[in-house]
């Protein structure tokens, strides 16, 4: 930085700023990051942009391990939970940051037909399928395809997922690139292409906290608006039950910026006993596809961050860490409980493939699977 000082200054002196070099270019570098018990060893990829932003990404389930922004003040603090080793990622079922697949959220009892063909797929939920089964794409060790800086900086990673993994159907190609700008964006373009027709529902399962500090690590206060009129209600399992019913006068109602904390312990409400607080999927309003729109938005009143979350899915799932019992230190020696996080996976409907009025999260061969996730990051004077 102290050596572009020089040609700032020349540039400011002579007015041309905009043939400045790339003073902000962003950088991407390869780490270690350490290896698992049974010796393999895992990556972290650093993206760093102009704008203050900071975000690792490690080769174990391609997932965010942290994300650096500044507050209102300027200073810089990591906003996701985590952990600072690969074992105890391995260790863990809670998905801190992962990318989540096959399939993102659950399918009941694990089963589904397709082209009359019936699957059982690995069931590690009461019995259903949560995000891909007993051994995800979390807990799966990707590939470094490429590395880029310049105007923004990004890393392709992939994995490939082998017929019949966890029950599934299909050799199946999977990429996450993540993509840091200078204006403050970290995007994410999951993809994936199949050699048999199967199904698919790849997320993002990052924690965020955007206080970053112990003293105030809950989220209770934390505005969150999300854009959905309608919501999928479940079963005591977390299984949908397939209706679609609208948000209007529920616990549910995220339409205008509303604390998280407010309904949460509204003991009349069967979801919100039945998930102990939120961890439902919402159904986006607008169309899904084409260009990312906004999804949601979490304002930390204290620190002034905000974050705002675009999607081309259908839908988001909100979990507000309810399973966070006390008994996790994590990242910064810091124990998680519950309600210490926001969780917002954009995504198609949970057990679709048994629910035919919900979209389809078939994919076939010929055809690529895309969702995409840009996190935008900003801070309220
Ligand atoms: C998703 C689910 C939750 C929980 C978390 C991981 O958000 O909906 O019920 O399984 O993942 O702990």
């Amino acid at each position: 930085m102290s050596s572009l000082r020089p040609v700032l200054i020349a540039a400011l002196c002579t007015g041309a700023i905009a043939a400045m070099p790339a003073a902000g270019a962003a950088q991407a570098h390869r780490a270690s990051f350490g290896a698992l018990s049974d010796g393999t060893r895992i990556e972290a990829v650093d993206l760093s942009s102009h704008a203050g932003i900071r975000v690792r990404i490690i080769t174990l389930g391609a997932r965010i391990q942290s994300l650096y922004t500044p507050d209102r003040a300027g200073k810089s603090g990591d906003i996701v939970l985590g952990f600072s080793s690969p074992q105890q990622y391995f260790a863990d079922g809670n998905y801190f940051g992962a990318t989540v697949g096959r399939f993102a959220n659950r399918i009941g009892k694990g089963r589904f037909t397709l082209d009359g063909h019936s699957y059982q797929l690995s069931v590690n939920d009461h019995g259903n399928s949560l995000h891909g089964g007993a051994r995800g794409f979390d807990k799966r060790v990707w590939k470094i395809d490429s590395l880029r800086g310049g105007a923004s900086a990004s890393v392709v990673m992939s994995y490939v997922s082998p017929d019949g993994e966890e029950g599934y159907p299909g050799t199946l190609h999977v990429t996450a690139t993540y993509t840091l700008s200078d204006n403050g964006e970290l995007r994410i373009d999951y993809r994936a292409t199949t050699d048999k027709p199967t199904i698919i529902n790849m997320s993002g399962h990052s924690y965020f906290n955007l206080a970053s500090s112990p003293a105030h690590f809950s989220t209770m206060r934390d505005l969150l608006q999300i854009n959905a009129s309608h919501y999928t209600p479940v079963d005591s399992v977390l299984i949908p039950t397939g209706s679609i019913v609208p948000v209007a006068n529920t616990p549910f109602d995220f339409r205008k910026p509303t604390p998280i904390g407010l309904h949460i312990r509204d003991g009349n409400d069967a979801q919100i006993r039945y998930c102990h607080g939120y961890d439902m999927n919402f159904v986006l309003d607008g169309r899904p596809g084409g260009t990312p729109r906004l999804a949601a938005r979490v304002e930390d009143p204290r620190s002034g961050r905000v974050l705002e979350v675009y999607t081309t899915a259908p839908g988001v799932q909100f979990y507000s860490g309810n399973f966070l019992d006390g008994t996790i230190v994590g990242k910064h020696g810091i124990v998680y409980r519950q309600g210490d996080a926001v969780v917002l996976e954009p995504q198609d409907f949970p057990d679709a493939p048994n629910h035919p009025n919900f979209p389809s999260a078939t994919l076939r061969p010929g055809a690529t699977y895309h969702n995409v996730i840009v996190y935008r990051f900003s801070v309220r004077r």
